[in-house]
């Protein structure tokens, strides 16, 4: 069967229009309902990235001798001492040994920002207990860990202005995927 467009568009409105009719809670809420738009609140407890250059780091700060003491209480069972020999990822050393037969990845060797450090123990530590520190305590537990290898000094305390300023050992070891120019004609 063959119909002329204007007419099959009559057609598909006449049915909407009956099925509106025949069950008026569908007209009423024509989506499924399902949740609803979240409150300023619950997005701002969600939004918690930090960005590589530090966007998004809260106020506060914490020094690595407080890092020592929430390190020692909270992290140190399952990530060692000094974040070596724990059940649990090995945190600390292993720069330089990336290109060798036996790559130690830590956060010290690997990771190219230190603001991730803030973000992810924010995020995911303790495994047993996600984002129950306070933000001067992560920002105590990043500067201790970063001192175990020297990348901030005995006596650094850490916060949203100097953290996305600590240079990490492996910041230049990533290679991008991105050409650095697209082939002609895409
Ligand atoms: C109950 C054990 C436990 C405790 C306590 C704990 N962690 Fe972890 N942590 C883990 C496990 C398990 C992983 C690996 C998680 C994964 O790979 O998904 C991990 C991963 C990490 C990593 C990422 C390591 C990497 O190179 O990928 C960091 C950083 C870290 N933890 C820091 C901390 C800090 C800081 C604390 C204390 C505030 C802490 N953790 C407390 C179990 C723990």
């Amino acid at each position: 069967m063959s119909m002329r467009p204007e007419f099959a568009l009559a057609a598909a409105a006449a049915l909407i229009a009956t099925a509106a009719i025949a069950s008026p809670g569908w007209a009423a809420t024509p989506s499924p309902n399902l949740g609803r738009a979240p409150g300023p609140a619950e997005l701002s407890a969600v939004d918690i990235s930090i960005a590589p250059d530090g966007r998004g780091l809260p106020a506060g700060s914490g020094t690595v001798e407080q890092g020592a003491a929430v390190y020692a209480a909270k992290c140190q069972a399952c990530h060692g001492a000094n974040g070596v020999g724990g059940p649990n990822d090995r945190l600390t050393g292993g720069v330089g040994s990336l290109a060798t037969p036996k790559p130690v990845k830590t956060i010290a060797s690997y990771w190219p920002y230190a603001t991730t450090v803030f973000d992810y123990v924010r995020r995911a530590m303790p495994i047993t207990a996600p984002q129950s520190l306070t933000d001067d305590e992560v920002y105590a537990v990043t500067a201790y860990l970063l001192s175990v290898d020297g990348i901030v000094a005995k006596d650094a305390s850490l916060d949203a202005r100097s953290l996305p300023k600590v240079q990490m050992p492996n910041r230049n070891g990533f290679v991008s995927w991105e050409p650095k120019e697209r082939p002609k004609g895409r």
